[in-house]
């Protein structure tokens, strides 16, 4: 069959193929809110300019309630031969309200119907990733208060490097994921213009009113150039990149929960709910969600990818290909936004294992630096001689197969003469942790003043 839509100057439908290859109903359904949305502004737009009647308007306005309505509840029947949801849509209005329903296109595109979709649908899936975003501060920043004293191996290379404490290890996420927020906010801003009204590409020669559309949909102001308009996806790639950038950041934190919660580490413990057992080794508690979150960046940075792939070498303004954007985009925000839970569960439900952190410190001479610190503060060491000495300290520990502040004072004399008994006190891990007091650093009370700061910069109870 012909389309009802654009088939006037066609003599045959298209083949089935053609058919397969171009619908987009599939997944393009999910629009249908900001499908709507669009079009109820768009029609109280034209009532208000005088191109369609108000009768018009409120026959539109009353049929897209409806066709929501009939959406929600599942009786709307998608149809692969309508294309796309703004075809599926208009041919329901059309059912329903006959001839007003064949004006609403009047001064409009899908190029700048479907821009506007996808817009709101983007800006709509930024508010709702922020608000699961705070969650998970709020979640991180309660285990970090829980545990500003709780010492733990801090470790560079994987090799252990000095105490911190698990607090402020925790904290280290919550500013990770401030600034995640701040790059969905700050794409925010630049998607906040409105496609609508930009017709096919080149405006229109109808008397519209761009900025009332814009305002009726929440958008900041009309977008200035219409070719632009309909051209650009740069906002979806935005959204991309600061969702790819955030999924990584979920699985480094996913990484270590995997590694804390192993036999070898047994720093913490996840919770039931977010472990699983095994088939055939009734032992097991493994960490599938966490592995999970783990994973994600796959899929999303392929998003990012396949989108930047598909606008690339793109000549303006619409091309068909623009249709490949929505796919890659809806997958990405429903991949982070349940890793994103997933990870505030594990987060909530993870209990710290001290005995098994603190153990883990009496290996790999983790003070030896305040050691090296120590001879520079009270001895007037250079720090670069401070060094070698502490080092040398180090061998002779690792020698005796002990830690350092097992270590007899003439030990250490023995390598440097003028240490003097006050080093005893130092070179426990409480005190290399208590002595961190520098702006960010890890001692408890500066960790309890950062994670109050932190709680009012990012409005989080
Ligand atoms: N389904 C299309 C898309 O998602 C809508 C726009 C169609 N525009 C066109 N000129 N064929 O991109």
């Amino acid at each position: 069959a012909k389309s009802s839509i654009w088939g006037g100057r066609f003599s045959r439908g298209p083949s089935q193929l053609m058919q397969d290859i171009n619908a987009s109903i599939a997944y393009d359904k999910q629009l249908y809110r900001q499908d709507i949305d669009g079009s109820k502004a768009h029609a109280t737009m034209l009532a208000a300019c005088g191109i369609i009647s108000d009768a018009d308007c409120a026959a539109i306005h009353d049929g897209l309630s409806q066709i929501i309505t009939e959406i929600e509840a599942g009786d709307f029947e998608f149809s692969a031969a309508l294309e796309d949801i703004h075809m599926n849509i208009e041919s329901r209005l059309a059912d329903l309200i006959g001839e007003p329903a064949r004006r609403l296109h009047t001064a409009r595109s899908r190029n700048d119907q479907v821009a506007t979709d996808f817009k709101l649908w983007v800006r709509a899936s930024i508010d709702a990733l922020d608000d699961a975003l705070a969650a998970l501060q709020a979640s991180l920043l309660d285990k970090a208060d829980e545990h500003c004293n709780t010492i733990m191996p801090g470790f560079t290379h994987l090799q252990t490097a000095q105490p911190v404490t698990f607090g402020f290890h925790l904290m280290a996420y919550v500013e990770m994921l401030g600034r995640d927020r701040g790059r969905f906010a700050d794409a925010r801003v630049r998607l906040n213009e409105s496609p609508l009204g930009a017709a096919a590409l080149a405006g229109t020669s109808f008397p519209i009113d761009r900025a009332q559309t814009a305002e009726l949909l929440g958008f900041d102001r009309p977008a200035a150039n219409a070719m632009d308009a309909v051209s650009d996806r740069d906002f979806a790639l935005e959204l991309l990149a600061a969702a790819s950038i955030c999924a990584v950041h979920l699985s480094r934190l996913a990484e270590e929960m995997v590694i804390w919660s192993s036999d070898r580490f047994a720093f913490i413990s996840l919770s039931d709910a977010f472990t699983t057992g095994s088939s055939i080794m009734p032992q097991k508690r493994n960490p599938d969600a966490a592995e999970l979150v783990r994973a994600k960046p796959g899929r999303i940075i392929g998003s990012l990818n396949g989108l930047l792939i598909v606008l690339k070498g793109l000549p303006l303004a619409y091309g068909k290909d623009m249709q490949e954007d929505k796919e890659g985009v809806f997958d990405a925000v429903e991949s982070l936004a349940i890793a994103i839970a997933a990870t505030s569960g594990m987060v909530r439900d993870m209990t710290a294992n001290k005995n098994a952190m603190r153990d883990a410190l009496t290996t790999g001479f983790p003070t030896a630096t305040d050691l090296a610190d120590y001879m520079v503060r009270e001895l007037g060491l250079p720090f670069r001689e401070a060094h070698h000495a502490s080092g040398s300290i180090v061998a002779l520990a690792a020698a005796k197969g002990c830690d350092l502040d097992a270590l007899s004072l003439e030990d250490m004399q023995a390598v440097e003469p003028r240490i003097k008994a006050d080093i005893m006190g130092i070179l426990t891990v409480e005190s290399a942790v208590a002595a961190r007091t520098s702006f960010g650093g890890t001692a408890p009370v500066e960790v309890k003043a950062r994670i109050a700061d932190a709680r009012s910069r990012f409005a989080i109870e």
